[in-house]
């Protein structure tokens, strides 16, 4: 590892074609399950050409600085990319691509599993089973749960993602509200969509879902204040960035019960580890499978494969759609 005539590091194993696709080039792969250390990191990208690699991994400066001047390319097996120094990337001119809108279809599909399991008692109706508990059969009010359709779900960032999850909640007949800096007017249209500000969505909506990146601006958008805002019979879903949420607010409006429950696919740390989350009832906790389907991750690993090989093998400017910088 370290200096060697491979032009790329890998920094995980990935599912799909991408390790083929980049045999030619030469590829040091990190090949534990863990991600790698920051130390593993600035060696074994030291004379690389392009850096493969996962949201779990820092690319900033320090790494930049290790690669070396050579560096054409960090390529981003994600939509979020908050983990790349983007502004020191276009300073040196290294490329920043992501998986951008690959994977939204399969995060809407997350979102409304943990919506529709945090409605529907799903994993407590699972553990009963599984726990024996279920003596009586069927039983007029067991596990009642809340409706879906007919409700009102609230969408804060109505990109790729969020207008995938407005599409499936047009399905389930729901009522639609969304917020997001820019109205949509094309999209409200399309996907009958109503927009909201952030107050009045939070006011109304029985299901409130997060699909803004993380940024300054998004960083605790949801906090004690905003919970507060929220129906308490309505859910919190989060399929975006645990950081999007004061998760510390979060746990304590679910204790007082000033909301119903919470659906999580992300945390403010991953993994989660030792959190009052694991031990409360109202809330469904799924550890960052968003895009987790077969066909997507392959999907994605075939995009982020294919923007390196643009730069370094056929010598262009990756796919716009794929370029963050
Ligand atoms: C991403 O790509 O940013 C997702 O969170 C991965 O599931």
């Amino acid at each position: 590892m370290g200096r060697n005539n491979n032009k790329v590091y890998v920094t995980r194993r990935l599912p799909g074609p991408a390790l083929e696709m980049l045999k030619g080039l030469g590829v040091t792969l990190h090949k534990g399950q863990e991600p790698p250390t920051k130390k593993e990191i600035l060696k074994n990208v030291a004379g690389k050409d392009a850096i493969l690699c996962m949201l779990s991994d820092r690319i900033d400066k320090e790494v930049m600085d290790a690669a070396g001047p050579q560096l054409k390319i960090i390529s981003s097996y994600s939509t979020g990319f908050e983990h790349i120094d983007v502004a020191e990337a276009t300073k040196r001119g290294i490329y920043v691509t992501y998986t951008s809108d690959i994977l939204a279809e399969a995060t809407a599909d997350i979102t409304f599993a943990l919506l529709l399991a945090c409605a529907r008692n799903v994993v407590a109706g699972d553990r009963m089973v599984r726990q024996k508990k279920w003596k009586v059969g069927w039983m007029p009010d067991l596990l009642l749960g809340h409706n879906v359709h007919g409700a009102t779900i609230g969408i804060i960032g109505l990109g790729k993602i969020g207008s995938a999850v407005a599409r499936r909640a047009r399905g389930f007949g729901m009522e639609i509200l969304y917020y997001s800096r820019r109205r949509n007017e094309a999209a409200e249209k399309e996907l009958g969509a109503r927009y909201a500000s952030l107050d009045d969505l939070l006011a109304h909506s029985d299901f409130v879902t997060i699909h803004t990146t993380l940024n300054d601006a998004s960083k605790h958008l949801i906090n004690r204040e905003r919970l507060e805002k929220m129906k308490k019979t309505a859910f919190l879903i989060n399929t975006a960035r645990g950081a999007v949420v004061n998760e510390r607010d979060l746990v304590s409006a679910l204790k007082k019960g000033t909301i119903a429950g919470a659906g999580l696919d992300v945390f403010e740390k991953e993994p989660l580890g030792k959190s009052p989350l694991v031990a409360m009832k109202n809330v469904v906790l799924l550890p960052h499978i968003g895009s987790a389907d077969r066909m997507t991750r392959s999907r994605m690993a075939e995009v982020a494969a294919k923007s390196i090989l643009d730069v370094l093998a056929a010598g262009k400017e990756p796919d716009p759609k794929f370029l963050v910088n």
